[in-house]
């Protein structure tokens, strides 16, 4: 079966989750928390090659103190909590977004131990922490704007490659899947720029509830699909894999 080499995910459904069951939204992060582990740990053992979780946008800081303040005691506990399995399964972590916004005592140990798994080969585990995506391009397009005013390149000479260069996600692949929890259907300025080319995914259940089933099946819909990039379909070489029965492809329960 053909995997996705780049997965990216949108966690969303937390709080919904949790006001479902009458329990205060921070509750839904912590539970999500717990899907953030398996689903690393799931990715890894399937050999998917870069992970990239949204974990906390640009525009999340406007939500109320109590819940900012809690996803970011949720992502120290994460660190701290995932630290040797990060380490030990050979996983590399980076992050995207504008993380001198996070305060010190999460932004320390994070670049702690992004500097410690740097050598790691296995996994480019990702987190989107104050990112925006529309931020991201405006970044960049500031970044070459620099470029010119320095002398160091000439208008003309901005490509796509130059703006890509300008990401935060410079030298990766882009994302050959998306998956969004919830059941909502939009992108909600992630990875505007990668996505350009991505295979869309939306799952019924919320984040916390998100488990080995919805990723199985959200990759062997994957691999039916025939990736064109504008091209014609006799022009792409590999005839697309298909489920090996009926039920493979119909949806595990919510
Ligand atoms: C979206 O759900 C989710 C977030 C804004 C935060 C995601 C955070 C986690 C999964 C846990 C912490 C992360 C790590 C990496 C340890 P929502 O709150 O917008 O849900 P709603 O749409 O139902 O309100």
């Amino acid at each position: 079966m053909s995997l996705p080499r780049h997965l990216a995910i949108i966690m969303d459904g937390n709080g919904r989750w949790a006001e479902e069951r009458s329990l205060p939204r921070v509750e839904g992060h912590r539970i999500g928390a717990l899907a953030v582990h398996r689903t690393v740990r799931s990715c890894r053992e399937l050999g998917i090659g870069y992970l990239t979780l949204y974990a906390f946008s640009a525009q999340n800081w406007a939500r109320p103190s109590e819940e900012v303040g809690a996803l970011m005691q949720l992502l120290l506990d994460y660190i701290h909590r995932e630290r040797r399995e990060i380490l030990d399964n050979d996983i590399r972590l980076k992050t995207i977004g504008d993380t001198d916004n996070l305060p010190s005592f999460v932004r320390l140990p994070l670049r702690a131990l992004i500097s410690e798994s740097a050598n790691n080969r296995g996994m480019v585990l990702t987190l989107a922490l104050s990112y925006g995506g529309r931020e991201e391009l405006v970044r960049a397009a500031r970044t070459l704007a620099f470029q010119v005013d320095q002398g160091e390149r000439l208008p003309d000479d901005i490509d796509a490659e130059a703006f890509e260069a300008a990401l935060y996600t410079s030298g990766q692949p882009d994302p050959d899947l998306l998956i969004r929890t919830s059941g909502e259907e939009r992108i909600s300025n992630f990875l505007l720029w990668q996505l350009a080319y991505t295979e869309l995914h939306f799952v019924p259940v919320c984040w916390p509830d998100f488990d080995r089933e919805h990723l199985d099946f959200a990759l062997r819909r994957f691999a039916t699909r025939e990736r064109r990039f504008g091209k014609t379909s006799a022009q792409v070489s590999e005839p697309p894999t298909g489920p090996r029965t009926t039920s493979d492809l119909e949806e595990p329960p919510c």
